[in-house]
């Protein structure tokens, strides 16, 4: 079953997003920052979230986005800035190396494409005891239908071009195209997928 994101599912889902990016950068920055992270956009009037629950009722999935996305990141950070340095600091204290990353983010944040047209699909996750069943797919749907009533008209995310054929065929079967390939200042070439909505 797919409903929307609730702010008390967001402790669900920053364990869901661990257990499916073991070892991506805001997994390391651990279960508080990636809470705040999804309350930030269940709470803005841009963010698009919905939850994927299990046989039990639990979540098991989410996929996170906002329509009109560009400054989308500034404005979360902005917002709740004390709760997230509070958490960067607990993460930092737990595992230094994460520090030249992190600096890295805060200088140069990602920089969202523009346009009242436009929405971006940020984080999809699965949890690994329930992939490969149909879930991902439908949650890539449910967030194209919202952002079809939200008044995009396409649809933008990025992923790992590298070692990570299973993601780019998954997306390549929802329908996205490759529009731009390009890296990151820590050298991972990423592509860029677009879709046009109907
Ligand atoms: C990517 C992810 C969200 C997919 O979710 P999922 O529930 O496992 O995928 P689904 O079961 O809905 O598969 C949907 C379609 O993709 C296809 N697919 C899945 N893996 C594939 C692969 N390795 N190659 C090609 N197609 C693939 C499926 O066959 C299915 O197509 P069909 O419905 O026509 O048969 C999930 O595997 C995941 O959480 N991965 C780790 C986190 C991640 O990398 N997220 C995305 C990064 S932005």
């Amino acid at each position: 079953m797919i409903r929307p994101m609730r702010a008390v599912d967001c402790r669900d889902i920053a364990a869901v997003h661990e257990a499916s990016f073991p070892g991506f950068f805001l997994s390391t920055l651990g279960t508080r920052f990636l809470a705040l992270f999804y309350r930030g956009v269940c709470r803005s009037p841009q963010g698009i979230a919905f939850v994927h629950l299990d046989g039990g009722g639990r979540p098991s999935g989410f996929v996170a986005g906002a329509a009109d996305p560009r400054g989308f990141y500034a404005g979360l950070l902005r917002r709740d800035w004390l709760r997230f340095g509070l958490a960067a600091l607990a993460a930092v204290v737990r595992r230094p190396a994460v520090v030249p990353r992190l600096l890295r983010a805060l200088r140069q944040p990602s920089v969202n494409p523009p346009g009242g047209e436009v929405a971006g699909l940020f984080s999809l996750g699965v949890h690994p005891r329930e992939q490969g069943r149909g879930a991902g797919r439908e949650l890539v749907r449910a967030f194209l239908d919202e952002a079809v009533r939200r008044g995009a008209r396409r649809v933008f995310l990025t992923t790992d071009r590298d070692g990570n054929d299973a993601v780019n065929g998954f997306y390549r079967r929802c329908g996205f195209a490759v529009g731009r390939e390009y890296a990151t200042p820590e050298g991972r070439r990423m592509n860029e997928y677009w879709i046009e909505l109907p």
